[in-house]
C-alpha cells in the first residue's frame, strides 16, 4: 500500500499560488506535442457505424426509468461509445483545426483512453481498444468462448467490462507536475460520460471496486507491452455495464477469471506520440503512491431524495451531451433564475437509482463552495452545497467562524455563509480567470482529503473522479438550458483555503467550475466530427 503523506506531499508540491506556479516547462514545446489519439498499431480494426442520434427526452439522462433497454450489438455499442467519447465537432480557424470531444479535457489534451472487454456479445468478442478519430474498435486480444461463458456466469447477466487508463504525458506535455491531478478529473469526466450515454441504452454502470491497478493491467494485456518511456499509459478504473433490469452485480473479477487473461495472445503496439519528452518524476512517484491494491468489494447506499425538475430542458439527452462545450469568455451581465441554479445543484446529489452518482465511485466526500454572482431573486454571496450531511458538523468546524450557515430552502442541502459581492474572489482564486468572475456563479469542489487517504491513499484518485463526475453534470445542466460550463483545473489552492478559513489538510480544494452565459468567438469555425471519414462510413 502507498504511503499516505507521499500523497500529500504530491498534493502540496503541486499547488499553484499567485507567486509561483505548479513546475512545468513553462512554455508549450510544440515540436514535441504529444499526439492526442492513440493507435493500436498492427491490430485488425472494426470501423463502427455511424448512425443517426436517437432522441431521448433530457431527463432520460437521469432516468433510466425513461428508456427501453436496447441489445448489445455493434449498433448499440456504436451509438454508446460516440455519445461518450467519441467526437462532437472540429473546431477551426484560418491555418489550425481541432478537434473536441463529448467528454471535456483540461487543455483538450485529453488523456483518457477506453477499452471494452466483450465476452461474446451481438456478434463481437475480444479486448478492444476504442479509437474515437476512426470510431473504430481495434482488437488487442480475441477471447476464447470458455473464457466468456465464465465471465457471463459470474456477473449472472450479459455486460461487457470497461476499462478507463491515463496517459499523463499527454497533460504534463503542457502543465508539469500538476497534470497527475488532471489526468484524475479528466478520468471523472469520462467516468460521466460513458454513464450517461449508458443510462440512454437502458444500461447500468458499477464501479468494479475490489479489482486492482495489476489486475486491470493483466485484463488489458498491458503487463506485456514494451511502453516508450515517458509515454506510458497507466489504468485508472473498471467499470461494468449491464441491462437495467439487473438489480445488482459483483464489484470484483475472481482471480481464476483474470489468470486466463495471462494466456490471451495480445496483439498490436501503442503508437509513438512524440518526438521526444520530458519526464516529470514526481507523477510517477505519485502513480506509485497511489497504486491500488486489490480489496474488499464495497457497496455504497445513497438514498433516493427525490428528483427535483424544476426547469424543463427543449433539447433531447443526446443534443445536450453533443453541444456542450466550454465557455472560453462568460458575458458578465446574465442573470439566471433561481430555480435553474437549484436544479442544476440539485442533480449532483448522488442517488442510487439515478444515473451517474450509482456507478459508485465511493462516498460523497466533495461539498461546493459556490460564490453566486448572478442568480436572479438570490443575494449575491458565498454559498456551500453540502453534499454529505455527515460532513456538515465538520464544515463547520474547519471553516471561517463568521460564516453564517443559514439554510436557505428547507428540505435543500444550500446555506448561505456570506452575503457580498465575490466577483473579483472568484476571478482572483480561479488563477485570476474572468470566466470565474463573468458568469452567473462559479465554485470550488473542497473535499474531505487527508483522513481519507490515511485509510486508503489509492482514494486521492476517487475523490478526483468524483470532482470531475460533478463537473460532468454541471456541464450538461448548463448545456440543457442554453447556457455553459467551463471546469477549471487552474485555481490558486491555498488562496481560495483562505478564503474559507481553511488552515489543515482535513478539507481540501480540488477543482473548479464555472457556469453562465458564455460569449461564442465569431472567428472559430465548427465543422463536422467525422467529415475526414471515408463518405460511405458517414
Ligand atoms: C479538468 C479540467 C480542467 C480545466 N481547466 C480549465 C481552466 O483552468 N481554464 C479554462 O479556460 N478551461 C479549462 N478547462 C476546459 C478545457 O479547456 C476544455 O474542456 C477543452 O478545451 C475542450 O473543450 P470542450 O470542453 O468544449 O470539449 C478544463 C477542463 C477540464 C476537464
Amino acid at each position: 500500500m502507498g504511503d499516505f503523506r507521499e500523497v500529500l506531499f504530491y498534493h502540496s508540491e503541486t499547488k499553484h499560488y499567485p507567486y509561483r506556479f505548479a513546475r512545468s516547462l513553462g512554455y508549450l514545446d510544440w515540436e514535441n506535442q504529444p499526439n492526442p489519439f492513440r493507435f493500436w498499431e498492427g491490430t485488425e480494426r472494426l470501423d463502427l457505424p455511424l448512425l443517426k442520434d436517437p432522441s431521448h427526452p433530457y431527463e432520460a439522462l437521469y432516468d433510466y426509468g425513461l428508456v427501453n433497454t436496447e441489445e448489445f450489438n455493434v449498433k448499440s455499442l456504436s451509438k454508446f461509445l460516440e455519445l461518450a467519447l467519441g467526437l462532437s465537432a472540429w473546431k477551426a480557424i484560418p491555418g489550425s483545426r481541432w478537434s473536441v470531444r463529448m467528454n471535456p479535457s483540461s487543455g483538450n489534451l485529453h488523456p483518457t483512453e477506453c477499452y471494452v472487454i466483450i465476452p461474446h456479445l451481438g456478434g463481437l468478442q475480444g479486448v478492444f481498444h476504442y479509437n474515437p478519430f476512426l470510431h473504430a474498435l481495434e482488437k488487442r486480444a480475441d477471447i476464447p468462448y470458455e473464457l466468456s461463458q465464465k465471465i457471463k456466469d459470474f456477473f449472472g447477466t450479459e455486460g461487457f467490462i470497461l476499462i478507463l487508463t491515463s496517459i499523463p504525458w499527454r497533460e504534463s506535455w503542457k502543465y508539469g507536475e500538476r497534470a497527475y491531478r488532471y489526468c484524475l478529473l479528466d478520468t471523472g469526466h469520462a467516468i460521466g460520460s460513458v454513464r450517461f450515454s449508458a443510462n440512454l441504452k437502458g444500461w447500468k454502470v458499477k464501479y468494479l471496486n475490489a479489482l486492482s491497478d495489476k489486475d486491470l493491467e493483466i485484463l488489458l494485456g498491458f503487463d506485456r507491452v514494451q511502453w516508450v518511456e515517458g509515454e506510458e499509459e497507466f489504468p485508472e478504473l473498471a467499470l461494468f455495464v449491464f441491462p437495467k433490469e439487473v438489480q445488482d452485480v459483483p464489484r470484483t473479477i475472481p482471480e481464476s477469471i483474470i489468470n486466463e487473461f495471462k494466456k490471451l495472445n495480445f496483439y498490436g503496439r501503442p503508437n509513438v506520440l512524440s518526438k521526444e519528452r520530458v519526464i516529470w518524476e514526481i507523477i510517477y512517484r505519485a502513480i506509485k503512491e497511489t497504486e491500488k491494491p486489490r480489496t474488499e468489494e464495497f457497496r455504497v447506499i445513497y438514498g433516493n431524495p427525490p428528483i427535483l425538475n424544476l426547469v424543463p430542458s427543449y433539447m433531447s439527452a443526446e443534443e445536450v451531451i453533443r453541444k456542450r462545450r466550454s465557455g472560453m469568455a462568460y458575458d458578465g451581465k446574465t442573470y439566471i433564475l433561481r430555480e435553474l441554479f437549484i436544479h442544476a445543484l440539485d442533480k449532483t446529489l448522488p442517488r442510487d437509482n439515478y444515473s451517474p452518482f450509482d456507478v459508485e465511485i465511493g462516498l460523497p466526500f466533495v461539498n461546493l463552495f459556490i460564490f453566486v454572482n448572478r442568480v436572479e431573486n438570490l443575494p449575491k454571496g458565498l454559498y456551500c452545497f453540502v453534499r454529505n450531511e455527515e460532513l456538515l458538523k465538520d464544515l463547520k468546524e474547519i471553516t471561517s467562524s463568521e460564516f453564517l450557515w443559514e439554510k436557505v430552502f428547507e428540505d435543500f442541502p444550500l446555506y448561505l455563509l456570506k452575503t457580498g459581492d465575490f466577483r473579483e474572489v472568484a476571478g482572483f482564486v480561479a488563477c485570476a480567470q474572468d470566466i470565474a468572475s463573468d458568469s452567473a456563479f462559479s465554485l470550488g469542489m473542497i473535499s474531505l482529503f487527508e483522513p481519507v487517504l490515511r485509510e486508503e491513499p489509492w482514494f486521492y484518485r476517487n475523490l478526483h473522479w468524483e470532482a470531475g463526475l460533478i463537473g460532468q453534470v454541471l456541464y450538461l445542466e448548463a448545456t440543457a438550458h442554453n447556457l455553459n460550463g467551463t471546469g477549471i483545473g487552474c485555481f490558486f489552492d491555498d488562496a481560495m483555503h483562505e478564503v474559507l478559513g481553511i488552515s489543515d489538510k482535513t478539507f481540501q480544494d480540488l477543482y473548479h467550475f464555472t457556469f453562465g452565459k458564455a460569449v461564442e468567438d465569431p472567428r472559430i469555425q465548427t465543422i463536422e466530427p467525422y467529415y475526414h471519414l471515408k463518405r460511405e462510413r458517414r
